[in-house]
């Protein structure tokens, strides 16, 4: 028997499969369980009809380049058209700043390659995105934690983690920030603190890592395209590094985003980029580019915020209604994502094989915290499921957390008191 452990280098052994995409084999038994964990995209929102049209022509064989090898930095017209969605979100991105990635996974993937030496502190939001914790794991970057408030990330620990981990020797390689409608939290860092974030990023000489994958997603009812601000289109110095992605207005399965960089971090991602799969699929990008180009992406955003508007308005109406006050969560105003404090006794990790045995599945808070912490909060994404899977889902979950509080408080429950002694 060949032991691989001792072939592989250090970087493999502190590589982990991310709690997210474990759910999915929980889905892949093929019993009937209702899935509030991955954050997907409704399938029923894809533009079908209008994907089979442009795969049809661009597979009509007349143009050989669709299937061939393309430039590392994507495919020039879709570059053009990305400038067009930077210039609408005020930042003014030239080619030299941009690079086609195969999904923004990769864009993390890459900027922490080209960022982070092994040891190196990336300053992650309490809770973050699982997806950027396991890139950072990968390049054995340490993650260290800021919290949240309402508003977003708190300024004023963030100075004081950035001052300890400094006084402790240590390099701070970047901030890494999801700025509107978090995943996990689904909170949006307010416009003053983007401001002030910017400032204190300058102060501090930090590099700014924005991941901006929800942004189009907000709910008209409670936010508009000024509350979504880019940090970078403030940005005067090239200290923001911004990722965005088609994967949530139009489809995750192109695996078609972007990276809008300084050019000289560009030029590094690129290399980097080219070890990893020399360039995004071409059909890919082609077919996205088409989506765009006959105005099929401006007529999805509309329809994306008020469906998702609507699926948030009903899960909410059914956790108050399973729920009452014994669970709270901090509105989304868009995004796919509600971020649920559940009774403080239940432990979320221990619950999920209760929920699966009653047919639901979440995401545990503790895959988004980088401190360890074991806590009571879950991630429900309301994204995927149809209005009638989510109430049915939310129900399900309210039982399997009666059924867990039953457990614990009869565990806890003093033992049977003594028979008085006139009995024995
Ligand atoms: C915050 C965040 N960043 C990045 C990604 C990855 O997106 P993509 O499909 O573009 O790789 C996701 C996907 O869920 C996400 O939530």
């Amino acid at each position: 028997m060949i032991n691989y452990d001792a072939f592989m280098s250090r970087a493999a052994a502190h590589m982990q499969d991310s709690a997210i995409r474990r759910m999915g084999t929980i889905l892949a038994q093929g019993r009937d369980i209702i899935s509030f964990a991955p954050g997907y995209p409704a399938p029923d929102t894809f533009p079908w009809t209008d994907f089979q049209e442009i795969a049809r022509e661009l597979l009509s064989g007349t143009d050989g380049s669709v299937l061939q090898y393309g430039p590392t930095r994507g495919f020039r017209p879709l570059i053009d058209v990305i400038r067009g969605i930077m210039s609408a979100r005020d930042v003014a991105a030239g080619p030299e700043r941009l690079l086609v990635t195969t999904g923004s996974q990769q864009g993390l993937d890459l900027v922490a390659r080209v960022l982070l030496d092994p040891g190196d502190v990336v300053l992650v939001e309490l809770p973050t995105y699982t997806g950027a914790i396991t890139a950072f794991r990968n390049v054995q970057a340490r993650m260290v934690g800021v919290p949240q408030e309402a508003d977003g990330i708190d300024l004023a620990a963030l100075d004081d983690v950035y001052a300890r981990v400094r006084r402790d020797g240590q390099r701070v390689g970047m901030l890494y920030v999801v700025p509107n409608f978090q995943n996990p939290t689904g909170l949006l860092i307010g416009l003053e603190k983007r401001a002030r974030l910017l400032e204190w990023a300058a102060r501090r000489d930090v590099l700014l890592l924005e991941d901006d994958p929800y942004r189009e997603l907000y709910f008209e009812d409670s936010a508009s395209e000024t509350d979504v601000r880019p940090i970078k289109a403030d940005d005067h110095e090239g200290r923001v590094i911004y990722l965005s992605s088609f994967s949530k207005t139009l489809a995750p399965g192109y695996r078609v985003a972007w990276i809008d960089a300084p050019p000289a971090l560009a030029a590094k991602l690129e290399f980097a980029k080219q070890a990893e799969d020399l360039c995004t699929g071409g059909l890919d990008q082609r077919v996205v580019y088409e989506a765009c180009r006959r105005g099929i992406m401006d007529r999805q955003l509309p329809m994306l915020r008020t469906y998702y508007q609507n699926k948030r308005d009903v899960m909410v109406a059914a956790l108050t209604e399973e729920f009452g006050s014994d669970v709270s969560w901090p509105a989304p105003r868009g995004g796919f994502f509600l971020w649920a404090t559940l009774p403080p006794q239940i432990d979320t990790n221990r619950l999920i094989p209760r929920a699966v045995e009653h047919g639901v599945i979440y995401v545990a808070g503790d895959a988004f915290f980088v401190d360890g912490r074991r806590t009571h909060l879950i991630r429900l994404s309301f994204s995927a499921p149809t209005p009638e899977r989510i109430r049915e889902g939310v129900a399900r979950l309210g039982a399997a957390m009666r059924a867990e509080l039953d457990t614990i408080t009869r565990s806890e429950a003093p033992e049977a008191s003594p028979l008085p002694p006139a009995a024995r």
